[in-house]
């Protein structure tokens, strides 16, 4: 067997596509243009963006306070460059930590209220990292089924053994925790807003599991900084940041930057930075990108009204897309799922929302369940009433010509 062969079959064979999940090979996709990935941007200024030549509005970022193109962030990004260059050419354990990554920790760690924080290269690196090196062979990690990729991957790269939880059901992470000896390690992990749903873990439940049976916890707050808790995330939402061990959040998303971050007790973090491959083995994040995450943070900080507005909007367009009957899922946040069942119905769907000039994601198996194949929209504070606007009668004039059978240009 050639085990290149797949790589072949994938591109071309519908059978072979079909077995992982998608509705018809790459190739077919990209000819009928329902491939929906890769698309080059050609420009983008926040809240809008072109796309093969044309202006659309981007609901598929995870840009959610719109500071991505704020005057104040490129500005200190660019003078990042200028005193320390375009990169630090080394580990932070060795020659790549600037003084810049020590102040983001500390800022990070007194916004969030925990004692230290460690800034890694990506966010996909720190639960990599964070995860192998608390998790030892004698040891286990419980998780949620929706939890990010970066989480199972972190829990692979560990020794220790992995179990799974029902999404979301505090009653079956009981029967999981309550199946392990009292004596072995245990690290819960869940997301503390889950990136597809848009819905929050049941924290509260959470913690008082973990002190039951003596695991402690870590939520990735990806999704959670700079939109729950008033920005500080979801333990603060909950009124639990003390009872949270660790928070694990990025800057690739309110924070309007690249990299990632780890927060908790002074001891864990010193453990994390010695013991973590991915952030030893690998170079540091640039000078620009850490300056934009300071700033980003900084205007986080004196700017809470942002939280604010991103929310409110994000609670207008569930309200409306589900007055249109669509299922939004269990969103709870500024990121909103219509969810269109087969993965031809929202390849379509998406195509037609693109021309008509928003532009949406597509997220098919395996990153959702069979037959829950969903557009996954999410909203910056930055949209304006009119893009808003613009966007509902986009979905509500293709909703009208799917129902009708028609191509949306023949509604109205
Ligand atoms: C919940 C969650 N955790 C971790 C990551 C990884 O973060 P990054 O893109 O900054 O590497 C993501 C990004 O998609 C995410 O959604």
């Amino acid at each position: 067997m050639d085990i290149l062969e797949k790589c072949r079959r994938f591109l071309v064979d519908p059978a072979f596509s079909e077995r992982l999940g998608y509705p018809m090979s790459p190739r077919t996709a990209q000819a009928q243009g329902l491939y929906p990935y890769f698309i080059p941007i050609e420009e983008s200024e926040g809240t809008t963006a072109v796309v093969g030549g044309r202006r659309v509005i981007m609901i598929g970022s995870n840009n959610y306070l719109g500071l991505t193109a704020d005057p104040r962030v490129r500005a200190a990004a660019a003078q990042a460059i200028e005193k320390y260059g375009t990169s630090c050419t080394g580990s932070r354990f060795l020659n790549g930590t600037l003084e810049l990554h020590l102040e983001l920790e500390e800022k990070l760690a007194s916004y969030l209220g925990k004692e230290k924080a460690l800034v890694f290269a990506t966010g996909y690196q720190t639960n990599v990292g964070a995860i192998s090196a608390l998790v030892g062979r004698e040891d286990v990690v419980v998780c949620d089924k929706e939890d990010h990729a970066s989480i199972f991957d972190g829990c692979r790269l560990s020794l220790g053994e992995l179990r799974r939880f029902q999404h979301g059901d505090v009653a079956d992470l009981d029967r999981v925790l309550s199946s392990l000896p009292p004596a072995v390690g245990k690290l819960v992990v869940v997301d503390g807003v889950f990136s597809m749903g848009g819905d929050l873990a049941p924290l509260p439940e959470i913690v008082d599991l973990c002190r039951r049976h003596g695991a402690r916890l870590l939520v990735d707050d990806a999704h959670g900084i700079g939109v729950t808790g008033g920005g500080r995330g979801t333990a603060a939402q909950f009124n639990l940041t003390e009872e949270v061990d660790l928070i694990m959040g990025t800057f690739s998303k309110s924070l309007a930057s690249v990299g990632g971050f780890i927060a908790g007790d002074e001891a864990v973090i010193h453990w994390i930075q010695h013991r973590a491959r991915s952030l030893i083995f690998s170079a540091s994040l640039p000078p620009a990108s850490t300056a934009a995450a300071l700033a980003a943070l900084e205007v986080l900080e004196r700017e809470p009204e942002r939280v604010e507005r991103v929310n409110r909007i994000g609670d207008r367009m569930r309200t409306f897309y589900r007055s249109l009957g669509l299922d939004t899922g269990p969103s709870q946040t500024p990121i909103v799922p219509i969810v269109l069942g087969d993965g031809l119905r929202t390849l379509t769907f998406w195509k037609a929302l693109l021309e008509a000039g928003v532009y949406t994601n597509v997220a098919l198996p395996p990153a959702v369940p069979q037959g829950r194949c969903l557009l996954r929209t999410s909203y910056m504070a930055t949209h304006t009433e009119e893009e808003l606007a613009q966007v509902e009668e986009a979905v509500t004039t293709v909703l009208a010509a799917e129902n009708r059978g028609l191509a949306p240009q023949e509604v109205r």
